[in-house]
């Protein structure tokens, strides 16, 4: 590759219930610009089912991917005989959407003699804020999604190590189940926080999942079941119940959140020094109580907290154009028979950093 000229790179988004895609440029010096960003959330069609249906997700991204695709292209104004290569979410996500992600970007690589980068969708969580604000590394991820509740140090292209992961539901998962028991619509987690704004928060003193432990997992099946049998003693619910059981439970999610963090940052540190900052994504980071919590922790921790713009933090299909920017400017490609994967740890291949031996002792 190159490394002497901007390169420009197609990203393909396709592993839930977002069809996405976005031409970025990395200029030599390693900033990025995003030329073209398109997401096309699939909300109303699983609706009705109040949370994402595989197969419905597969058959959506079908429809509309080649669209989006031509949107993005032309937003740009890039030809396909410009790209320096296409990168698509390879996993870990809904196998069916993955499969059609990654197979669009294999005939657009092969048609156009393109490389391709096929990226891990954590990945391109994790290096988002060097597209936005060229963060240098190490850095810590909290990653709180409908799909992954993960702490992460971030410590290199291709660098990861997992400090801490829920052992059960993830984060977003948690709200949008307490929201169904509560009936209120899908996706729940900003109608939770909505209802938890006029509730009281020490009405029910639901469990601080994993508060003090050494590790820095999470764990939030108990607390829903814990809510789950607050609403059954309590039916019928009042619209004042419902306030206060948001408010519940989201003041328990914010201690355990907090507790854990500092956990991860204190591991962080011990593994990689201070970090440059604690940098927040997926769906949750867009509840205010939550980056409130995340301002308090970075705070302790004397490290800088860092929010990308919400369009960043949720799916979509420029930070995969960034991350396969990144890997490709390493000389980092695949092959064609790069496969789709439903699961995909993020640091089970990763190089130990320099320096860094037996940092992934006990991961
Ligand atoms: O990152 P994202 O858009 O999609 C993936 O899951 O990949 O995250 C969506 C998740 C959903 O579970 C949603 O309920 C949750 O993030 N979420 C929230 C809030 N906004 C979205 N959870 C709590 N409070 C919010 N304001
Ligand atoms: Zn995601």
């Amino acid at each position: 590759m190159d490394n002497d000229r901007p390169m420009l790179v197609l990203g393909i988004e396709t592993t839930c219930d977002e069809t996405a895609a976005s031409v970025v440029e990395r200029k030599p010096d390693g900033v990025g610009r995003i030329l073209s960003n398109i997401v096309r959330s699939q909300t109303e069609e699983h609706a009705r089912f109040g949370g994402v249906v595989p197969e419905i997700a597969a058959r959506a991204h079908v429809d509309v991917l080649d669209h989006l695709i031509e949107t993005a292209m032309t937003e740009a104004g890039v030809d396909y005989a410009q790209l320096s290569g296409v990168a698509a979410a390879a996993g870990p996500g809904l196998i069916g959407g993955v499969i059609v992600g990654l197979t669009t970007a294999k005939a657009i690589a092969m048609v156009h003699n393109t490389p391709l980068i096929a990226v891990n969708h954590l990945e391109a969580h994790a290096l988002t804020p060097r597209l936005t604000c060229a963060l240098a590394f190490p850095y810590c991820l909290f990653l709180a999604s409908g799909g992954h509740t993960q702490i992460v140090a971030v410590a290199g292209v291709g660098q990861y190590v997992r400090l801490g992961t829920t052992v059960d539901d993830a984060m977003g998962e948690a709200f949008d189940k307490v929201a169904k028991m509560l009936a209120l619509p899908y996706p729940g987690g900003p109608q939770v926080e909505r209802a938890a704004a006029g509730g009281d928060p020490t009405r029910f003193s639901f469990p601080r999942p994993m508060l003090g432990r050494a590790d820095a997992n999470f764990s939030l099946s108990g607390l829903k079941t814990a809510v789950r049998n607050e609403i059954s003693r309590l039916a019928p619910l009042e619209p004042k119940d419902i306030s206060d059981l948001c408010a519940s439970f989201q003041a328990a999610v914010l201690e355990s959140t907090a507790d854990r963090l500092s956990v991860g940052l204190r591991l962080f540190e011990e593994k990689f020094g201070p970090p440059r900052a604690l940098v927040a994504a997926g769906g949750v980071a867009a509840n205010q109580a939550i980056r409130g919590a995340l301002q308090d922790v970075a705070a302790k921790a004397q490290t800088t907290l860092i929010i990308p713009p919400p369009a960043l933090c949720t799916d979509n299909g420029a930070m995969i154009a960034w991350a396969g920017a990144e890997r490709l400017a390493l000389g980092m490609c695949d092959a064609m028979d790069a496969p789709p994967r439903a699961r995909w740890l993020l640091d089970a291949n990763a190089a130990v950093p320099a320096g860094f031996a037996n940092s992934r002792a006990g991961f």
